[in-house]
C-alpha cells in the first residue's frame, strides 16, 4: 500500500460560537475565537490517497487531477470566505476545524474513488494553524 499526498492552501474567517449558549459561555470556552467581528487563518489542506499503483501508469492517483478535485470541490467553495455565513456544506455546524475535515471528507472520498481506479481516500489532515491540526480518517 502507498499513500499519495497533495497539499492545498486556502483563506477563510470564522467564528466558534455555539448559538444556544449565552455570550459569556461562548466566551469562556471559546475564548478570542469567539470574537463576534470573525478571525482568519492560513489553512493548509492535505489529502493522502492510499491504494496499489496502476500497472499502465505507475500512480496510484493522478496528482494533477486530485489537485483540481480538491480545488474544484473544496477549496474554491472555502477561499476567502466565511465559514459560518459563505459556505452551504458548513450551515448549522460549529466552524471548528473538525467539522470542517469531516465534511470536506465527504465530499472527496466519492470523487476520489470516480476518478482513481487504484486509490481510496486514506484521510484528511487540516492545518487551522502551523501548530494545530486535525486528522480524519472517515471513522
Ligand atoms: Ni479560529
Amino acid at each position: 500500500m502507498v499513500y499519495v499526498s497533495r497539499k492545498e492552501h486556502f483563506n477563510a474567517a470564522h467564528k466558534l460560537y455555539n448559538p444556544a449558549w449565552s455570550f459569556e459561555r461562548n466566551k469562556e470556552v471559546f475564548g478570542p475565537c469567539a470574537n463576534e467581528n470573525w478571525h482568519g487563518h492560513n489553512f493548509e489542506l492535505i489529502v493522502t490517497v492510499k491504494g496499489t499503483p496502476d500497472p499502465d501508469t505507475g500512480f496510484v492517483i493522478d496528482l494533477k487531477k486530485l489537485s483540481t478535485l480538491i480545488r474544484v470541490e473544496v477549496t474554491d467553495k472555502l477561499d476567502h470566505k466565511n465559514l459560518n455565513l459563505d459556505v452551504p456544506f458548513m450551515k448549522d455546524k460549529l466552524a471548528s476545524c473538525e467539522n470542517l475535515a469531516m465534511e470536506i471528507w465527504k465530499i472527496l472520498a466519492p470523487e476520489i474513488s470516480a476518478i482513481s481506479k487504484y486509490g481510496v481516500l486514506h484521510s484528511i489532515r487540516l492545518y487551522e494553524t502551523p501548530r494545530n491540526y486535525v486528522e480524519y480518517f472517515g471513522e
